[in-house]
């Protein structure tokens, strides 16, 4: 019997909503499997605590889950009682930081029985891998002055080994899927760090001669991503950016709901974290109608970081049949509770038998 031990954040608004659901659907995997079997350790580390506690997360909360094999985390944020840069930093990010989650991974593709806003999405499978460490998001920088006077200055900061593992994790990523890698840069308009991303992209490039690339302005890119989400495979970005585009990788999919993400560590050293692309969606949090399929979703990346690969295609392959059968939330056009779709992805899971 294999057992994973998983350390459970299901954090603020609607993580609280889907991550139980999602835990369901791995006890149900793990049911259906046979021989696996997964122990949840649960830690309510979110804004409720901050008030309670003064921080997101106990002192010593990074070293109670270096131990756990993996983290699966909700949702952090709920800018009414805690600002987003204490709460996103206190917890969040200083998880991705401590445990050196260097990359993430964040699918986006045509879904069966999803109606994407655009009115002839053709059939695409992309996927962004994010630089994760660094970029744009750095605690450098300051502010100075008072009123009129005041000033903030931000630093991103790019490392040569920061900007070469995110790509060298593309590059082979693009080797095993269609063999295309488009690079987002913005060297028109940032003046040193994105020419410094081009020039180490040029020499890792050559380490991969099987996969064909190009190199694509952030701005060109984010409208392509809209306008032709088929043209591309592997995309590869800094921080900033691959957060962006994959907030539109959600959207062109039909809801921002449905979009999984994981966090990467590569040295193997820390556990590695799992969490949707989206956040706490405070406007609809408490009306049980969240969609559950980006936290499923979610479910389905962590288990491919296991070696379950073909447990996780089993697990979209229901997530889309349900959809399909128009089993789905608000969000993209269905009528359904959180509960109900993911008791239903249960119900055809255990089906499966
Ligand atoms: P959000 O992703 O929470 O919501 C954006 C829009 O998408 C809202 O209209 C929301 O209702 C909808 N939405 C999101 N997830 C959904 C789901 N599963 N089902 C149906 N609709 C869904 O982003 P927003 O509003 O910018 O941020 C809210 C809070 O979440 C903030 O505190 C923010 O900092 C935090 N946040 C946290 C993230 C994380 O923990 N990784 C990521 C993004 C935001
Ligand atoms: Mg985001």
């Amino acid at each position: 019997m294999k057992k994973h031990e998983i350390a459970v954040i299901p954090g603020d608004g609607i993580g609280k909503e889907v991550v139980p659901p999602a835990l369901e659907v791995l006890h149900t995997i793990a049911e259906v499997h046979g021989g696996l079997s997964f122990e949840f350790t649960e830690f309510p580390w979110s804004c409720d605590y901050y008030l309670e506690h003064g921080e997101m997360m106990p002192e010593d909360g990074i070293e109670t889950l270096q131990n756990f094999e993996a983290i699966f985390l909700g949702a952090v944020g709920n800018p009414s009682i805690v600002p987003d840069h204490v709460s996103l930093w206190g917890l969040l990010l200083k998880i991705r930081r401590n445990f050196e989650q260097s990359i993430n991974i964040r699918p986006a593709q045509y879904f069966k029985g999803l109606r994407s806003p655009l009115t002839n999405p053709n059939d695409f499978d992309l996927i962004v891998v994010r630089e994760n460490s660094e970029g744009e998001y750095s605690e450098i920088g300051g502010r100075i002055h008072r009123n009129e006077n005041e000033m903030a200055i931000q630093n991103a900061v790019f490392t040569r080994k920061g900007c070469e593992s995110a790509m060298r994790y593309a590059f082979d990523l693009a080797e095993r899927r269609n063999k295309h890698l488009t690079s987002a840069t913005k060297s028109n308009g940032i003046f040193h760090t994105m020419p410094f991303w081009d020039s180490v992209f040029d020499v890792v490039k050559n380490d991969y001669p099987k996969v064909e690339t190009n190199s694509s302005h952030i701005d060109a890119l984010a409208a392509f991503f809209v306008s032709q989400p088929e043209k591309f495979d592997v995309i590869v970005a800094s921080n900033l950016f691959g957060d962006i585009l994959t907030d539109i990788g959600g959207a062109v999919m039909g809801s921002i709901g449905i979009a999984p993400a994981a966090n990467i560590n590569l040295n193997g050293q820390y556990p590695s974290m799992f969490e949707p692309v989206h956040g706490s969606a405070p406007d609809i949090y408490g009306k049980g109608i969240a969609n559950p399929v980006g936290q499923i979703w979610t479910a389905k990346m962590m288990l491919d970081h296991f070696n379950e690969e073909e447990l996780g295609e089993k697990l979209l392959d229901v997530i889309q049949e349900v959809i399909a059968d128009d089993i789905k939330t608000a969000d993209i056009g269905g009528k359904c509770t959180t509960d109900e779709v993911s008791t239903e992805i249960c119900n055809r899971l255990r089906a499966l038998k």
